[in-house]
């Protein structure tokens, strides 16, 4: 039997200490161009039953970020009329947050093998590795989707098919602030040893 010491083993160490960072706390640097392709390759590198690739990536950097701004701005203007101007202007700096964002679309095909259930895990699996690497690398990163994930127009000015819709919006950024922790499910009440009735 392979023995291994759990917390030695920098994988798994990795994985037990994730942790999202908060983007108001996120400073620059971002991942570099190399580093985000890198990050990307292994968000891409997910189980996909049918090899379907149900998902593709948006990114958001420099200029970009505040373009989509003015539109998550005057969108909400039209969701919230009477929104003030603090809000607003919260609105437009969504993405200023961090200085990559990386928008995971989960993209159903047509399948005779895999359900769009499996299409849509397979979307997540894509949001999760994003993390991960990103971590491995040194970030700090969030997966959020907020209001502008479930808006048709904001979907409409990402470009979204029919067929797709925002997995969530990963932010990237370098950590300014000591990882915190935060409760975890018990093991005991989410795991069972399955016997038949
Ligand atoms: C699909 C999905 C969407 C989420 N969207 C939001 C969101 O819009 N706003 C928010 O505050 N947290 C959101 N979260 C939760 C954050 O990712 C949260 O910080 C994270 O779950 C904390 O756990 P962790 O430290 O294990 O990553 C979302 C999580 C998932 C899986």
């Amino acid at each position: 039997m392979r023995i291994i010491d759990l917390h030695i083993d920098p994988t798994i160490e990795l994985l037990l200490t994730r942790r999202s960072v908060k983007p108001l706390t996120m400073i620059g640097p971002g991942p570099s161009d190399d580093e985000l392709e890198t990050i990307l390759r292994v968000a891409s590198r997910v189980p996909d039953h049918g090899k379907l690739a149900p998902w593709r990536f948006l990114i958001f950097k420099g200029e970009a970020r505040t373009e989509f701004g003015k539109l998550l701005r005057e969108r909400f203007s039209e969701i919230e009329p009477m929104a003030n101007e603090d809000r607003l202007a919260l609105e437009a700096s969504r993405f200023l947050r961090a200085p990559v964002v990386v928008g995971v679309v989960s993209r159903v095909v047509p399948s005779q093998k895999a359900p769009e259930w499996e299409q849509l895990l397979s979307a997540g699996a894509c949001c999760q590795n994003l993390l991960v690497a990103a971590t491995a690398l040194g970030y700090a990163s969030n997966w959020l989707t907020e209001w502008y994930a479930y808006d048709d127009v904001i979907s409409g000015a990402l470009g979204l098919a029919d067929n797709e819709r925002m997995a969530g919006f990963i932010y990237l950024g370098s950590p300014s602030v000591p990882k915190d922790e935060r409760e975890r499910p018990a093991l005991a009440d989410i795991c069972a040893e399955w016997s038949p009735r």
